[in-house]
């Protein structure tokens, strides 16, 4: 795996590669890399030539500085797990590089994206991503980008920065990778207990819930049962439960036959800040 630290560096190398026609796949992440990471690397593979990887812990969509300070680096591992999973290219810019002084700012209108679930609890966040994202692809001009369907709301927002944009970028949309008892893999779980794991699944039992009784019970009555479920359990504080439009994500209070929804949830286990999404199709 060639690792580049530079934005000059990396282009070099990529005006090569575009050169010989080959398809390049690119795969933000910030790091702290685990299975569902390396999952996006190997769902891009089957139609990719080349698999770019960047890791940046982007300081622009942490809203709390605590937050950015904790993220976790340990770089020498996620180099070896990249290369386990042959990635070809790593690009590991620093934050001067991505951030040049006098870096023009810019927002983008996200619309209702950016002041709905996470949009709300987290002010920025989504501006921040859509900035560090956007640069990257200006740089690499990648044919396709790989995200993954547990950050939900994220791959909406990149989407319709696409089409503002107007960029023609594949997005590659990759499922939610679980431990064996159904936890999303997050960066975030290594602060939880075994006890706190234990209890970050009512999260996923309160979405399954929803998923198995779509078609015999209304919406609000879904909702309801379902946050019973998160009450019934103390060591969990919700802070939103929702079956949304897939694309808008506004929130449902009718589900028509042969469209596709999704189930939103965010919620604090020991401290720590759970999200975790089902498809919902009637
Ligand atoms: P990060 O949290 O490092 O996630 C990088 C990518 O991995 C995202 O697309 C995320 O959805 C995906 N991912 C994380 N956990 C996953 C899981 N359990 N299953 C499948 N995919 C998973 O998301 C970001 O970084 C940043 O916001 C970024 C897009 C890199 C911009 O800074």
């Amino acid at each position: 795996m060639k690792i580049f630290r530079t934005k000059q560096e990396l282009q070099q190398e990529l005006s090569g590669i575009r050169k010989e026609n080959k398809v390049i796949t690119l795969v933000p992440t910030m790091g702290a890399l685990h299975e569902g990471h390396l999952s996006l690397i190997n769902y891009a593979k089957p139609s990719t030539d080349v698999t770019i990887c960047s890791i940046f812990v982007n300081p622009t969509q942490f809203n709390d500085p605590k937050d950015l300070e904790k993220y976790p680096r340990p770089i020498e591992n996620d180099i070896a797990l990249l290369e386990s999973v042959g990635c070809d290219i790593l690009f590991l810019p620093s934050v001067e590089e991505m951030y040049p002084e006098n870096d023009p700012q810019w927002q983008i209108d996200l619309g209702d994206l950016d002041r709905i679930w996470e949009g709300e609890h987290r002010p920025g966040h989504f501006q921040g991503v859509t900035q560090i994202v956007y640069k990257l692809f200006d740089l690499v001009k990648p044919n396709q980008a790989c995200f993954g369907q547990k950050d939900f709301q994220q791959v909406m927002v990149i989407q319709r920065m696409l089409e503002i944009k107007n960029l023609d970028i594949k997005l590659l949309i990759c499922p939610i990778v679980r431990n064996e008892k159904g936890l999303a893999l997050s960066s975030r779980n290594a602060r939880l207990t075994e006890a706190g794991k234990e209890n970050a699944l009512t999260l996923i039992k309160s979405l399954r819930y929803i998923k198995d009784n779509l078609d015999n019970k209304s919406v609000e009555e879904l909702l309801e049962e379902a946050k019973a479920i998160i009450a019934s359990n103390p060591e969990v504080e919700l802070e939103y439960l929702s079956i949304c439009e897939t694309k808008s994500l506004s929130p449902v209070t009718k589900l028509e036959e042969g469209k596709r929804y999704v189930g939103l949830i965010a919620a604090w286990v020991e401290n720590v800040r759970l999200i975790d999404n089902i498809l919902l199709s009637h």
